[in-house]
């Protein structure tokens, strides 16, 4: 395998945070300050016992300590920032707690207001929407290639884009989620030319995209691709812990960084966790040493093993980037023959220990991760091929409703304005002909089922089995 045969070359990467945590563990103070638990002497035994001395040694904020300040970024902070641009190819970096959430609230608030339209695809996050709630701007919708046989959607279409800004006004931003969920990649090239011609800026949700930059096996990062405002969930898939994400803008983005960073300095704690920054500074230095980039190199290598494999089973199918749109092979979406992916991940999960990152009516996805090991992919190979070979009947007694809401939202009232409108709460049956006070959106994946302002109808009921009453527009 090519990771194995490169020689580890020796650079020192730094991670400034990380290095302020340590100094100022090795250097304790008699602490009189939050939090509360005092290095963990405050915490519950049992807590102190499981995730041990040390996190609870470094579970601090920002105001102490010379570790600097999350908003504005100063000190190690602000250097670590610096870093994670360079290494991602921005000209600024924001470091995100609450995660690619967060980011997507501030780059709506800061960025647009009431009355103004966002061209965005309807299986963005609900993040997006909750964005649009805040600040009152209204959607258009980009309805991308739906691929129905694997019940998911596809990628947007460039010629969808530019149709919308020639008979609109107002656009304040064209905002893609690239890559979806399952790994689909749009052609965002030409997507960000025909923005620029608009002279309307692109912002692209790459919450699963963060190795991109990395690797010459993945897709091209958007920054790279003209888009002016990225968001990464370091999280998923980067190695941080959870919660911790970055935003990026663009080195040629005329777009004001200040508005952003404002929007983020009212929507984020004003107790960031100095453990959650460090491991954002920690997972940006891992990814771009060496040992960071065979990790990576071996996460693609068993990604494209396990698609071998999956190969050989004749009633296993899986998503590729030949069927006419290309894929992040990290991301393995695979359906079976008789079996819902629902079915499916049970059967793994109850009889094989496994867990995969979700499942669907149709298929189930999994992650080929920098974290896991070559002989992992060889056991769930090996079991995907045991359940081909054996009669499992296909009772779906986990769930049995649609996961991912095929329809495009029927918008009569500004989201924002149904958000706080008088609502009343009526029985699901109820609710059809009625006008939605709520987003409701499963996660994974957090595509919304219906906005705030989206009439109810018929169709959105098999989305809707988990819910018996709904929040709904008085009156309307
Ligand atoms: C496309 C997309 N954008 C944004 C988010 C929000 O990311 P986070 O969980 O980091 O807040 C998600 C989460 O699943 C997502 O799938």
């Amino acid at each position: 395998m090519i990771y194995k045969s490169q020689k580890p070359t020796q650079i020192k990467t730094k991670a400034p945070i990380v290095e302020a945590l340590k100094t100022s563990v090795e250097n304790p103070t008699y602490q009189f300050h939050i939090p509360g638990h005092t290095k963990g002497q405050g915490a519950y035994p049992e807590f102190r016992k499981l995730v041990g001395k040390k996190a609870l040694l470094i579970d601090t904020t920002d105001e102490f300590d010379n570790l600097g300040t999350l908003n504005p970024a100063t000190g190690p902070i602000q250097e670590a920032e610096k870093l994670a641009a360079k290494a991602f190819g921005a000209k600024k970096t924001f470091f995100l707690l609450n995660g690619s959430t967060v980011g997507n609230l501030a780059i709506a608030m800061g960025l647009t207001r009431k009355g103004q339209k966002i061209i965005t695809n309807r299986n963005c996050h609900r993040s997006v929407i909750t964005g649009m709630i805040i600040s009152g701007a209204d959607p258009l919708w980009l309805v991308p290639n739906r691929l129905d046989e694997w019940g998911i959607w596809g990628s947007v279409i460039p010629e969808d884009v530019e149709e919308l800004l020639k008979t609109h006004e107002d656009v304040a931003m064209v905002w893609i989620t690239n890559p979806t969920y399952e790994g689909v990649v749009s052609d965002v090239k030409s997507i960000s030319v025909i923005c620029k011609k608009y002279n309307v800026p692109l912002i692209v949700d790459e919450a699963h995209g963060c190795l991109w930059n990395f690797n010459k096996h993945l897709p091209t990062s958007s920054l790279e691709l003209g888009a002016d405002v990225i968001v990464h969930s370091l999280h998923k898939t980067g190695g941080s812990m959870s919660q911790s994400s970055m935003l990026h803008i663009s080195e040629n983005s005329l777009l004001d960084a200040e508005k952003i960073e404002k929007a983020l300095k009212l929507l984020h704690t004003t107790s960031p966790s100095l453990m959650l920054l460090a491991s954002l500074d920690a997972a940006r230095a891992n990814l771009e040493s060496q040992k960071g980039k065979e990790q990576i190199e071996k996460a693609v290598q068993n990604a494209k093993y396990l698609r071998k494999r999956i190969d050989d089973i004749p009633s296993m199918h899986q998503l590729k980037p030949d069927f006419g749109y290309q894929t992040d092979v990290m991301k393995v979406f695979v359906k079976a023959d008789g079996l819902s992916g629902k079915r499916l991940e049970s059967i793994l999960e109850i009889d094989f220990k496994i867990e995969v990152e979700s499942a669907s009516d149709v298929g189930l996805l999994i992650l080929s991760n920098i974290g896991n090991k070559r002989s992992d992919f060889e056991y769930l190979a090996d079991c995907l091929e045991k359940i081909s070979k054996k009669e499992y009947s296909d009772i779906c007694y986990l769930e049995n409703k649609k996961h991912m809401p095929m329809l495009t939202p029927n918008i009569k009232m500004n989201l924002q304005e149904a958000f706080y409108a008088d609502k009343e709460t009526v029985l699901k049956e109820n609710a059809i002909g009625r006008i939605s006070g709520e987003i409701i959106a499963e996660c994974p994946p957090g595509i919304a089922i219906l906005v705030p302002g989206e009439l109810i109808t018929e169709e959105h009921k098999s989305y809707l089995e988990d819910y018996e009453y709904i929040d709904v527009l008085m009156g309307k």
